[in-house]
């Protein structure tokens, strides 16, 4: 039986980029997303991926969904938690709810991830978790306080839980992205946009499949000694 994989925001931009690559490479995906049922449900057909719709910042909707994934197909053995938000903004003129939404949705969901799934991952001796920062976490962006805050808060809990779990043949890493040509990135204003492709040394955005390749490496059996590493891939972003 091939191995399950679930991944967060599996339907659209780079998760959906990583469910194909890793339906692609064998394994059975669950494919998480949040509201657009419809959508969800054409990206399932389509990929012959199965869907399953929650919020990753509920932590009962976490636990009751894995629970009910895990029942349904088995053990969870690859988790890629990539499920994110922007609430852009700086900071004298952020809310309290646009901080309280992006550290809920994009950090503490971290949390009620993988708690459901790392018991029975340390039991069985194996699993790969994979958990998408951004190289905003590691550079910093003006306008993210709050995503800076969640995706470099990512970068430590993976390292913890790396040290916690590599006895039990578990591995904990993450993926730091640059800008991708993803709906999000496409959000941002032309302008700004222009400035930050400026300063990418490769001069161009990233793709999705080119963070889905980082991904599948990571949670290969040939990774297994790899463990609470962060694997930047940003086009040299990060150098300038
Ligand atoms: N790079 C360079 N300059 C920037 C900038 C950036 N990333 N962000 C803002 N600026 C500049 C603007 O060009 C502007 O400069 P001028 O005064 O010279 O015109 C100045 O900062 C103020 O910006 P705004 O006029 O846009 O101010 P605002 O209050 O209307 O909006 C903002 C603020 C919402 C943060 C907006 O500037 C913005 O969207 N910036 C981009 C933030 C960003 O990079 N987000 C990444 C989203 S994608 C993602 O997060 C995925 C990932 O992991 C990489």
């Amino acid at each position: 039986m091939s191995r399950l994989a679930v991944v967060t925001g599996g339907t659209r931009g780079i998760g959906a980029a990583i469910s194909v690559a890793l339906k692609a490479k064998g394994y059975q995906v669950v494919a998480n997303y949040h509201k657009n049922n419809d959508a969800a449900q054409a990206f399932a057909a389509q990929h012959n991926v199965h869907v399953q719709g929650w919020d990753v910042s509920d932590a009962a909707g976490c636990q009751a969904n894995l629970q009910a994934i895990q029942s349904k197909y088995g053990a969870v053995e690859i988790l890629v938690h990539n499920a994110g938000i922007t609430r852009d903004s700086f900071l004298h003129k952020m809310t309290p709810d646009m901080w309280h939404q992006v550290i809920q949705t994009n950090l503490n969901s971290c949390f009620y991830m993988v708690q459901p799934v790392i018991e029975s991952m340390r039991q069985n001796g194996f699993g790969r978790i994979v958990l998408v920062s951004s190289v905003n976490a590691l550079k910093g962006q003006m306008g993210q306080t709050n995503y800076c805050a969640a995706k470099a808060g990512i970068i430590g809990f993976a390292k913890a839980l790396a040290l916690e779990s590599a006895s039990k043949d578990i591995t904990v890493n993450v993926i730091a992205p640059g800008y991708i040509n993803t709906e999000m990135v496409q959000a941002i204003a032309q302008p700004i946009l222009d400035k930050i492709v400026s300063q990418i040394p490769k001069s161009r955005l990233g793709t999705a499949q080119e963070i889905a390749h980082g991904v599948s490496f990571l949670v290969s059996d040939e990774a297994a000694y790899i463990t609470g590493e962060t694997l930047n891939m940003n086009g040299g972003l990060y150098l300038r």
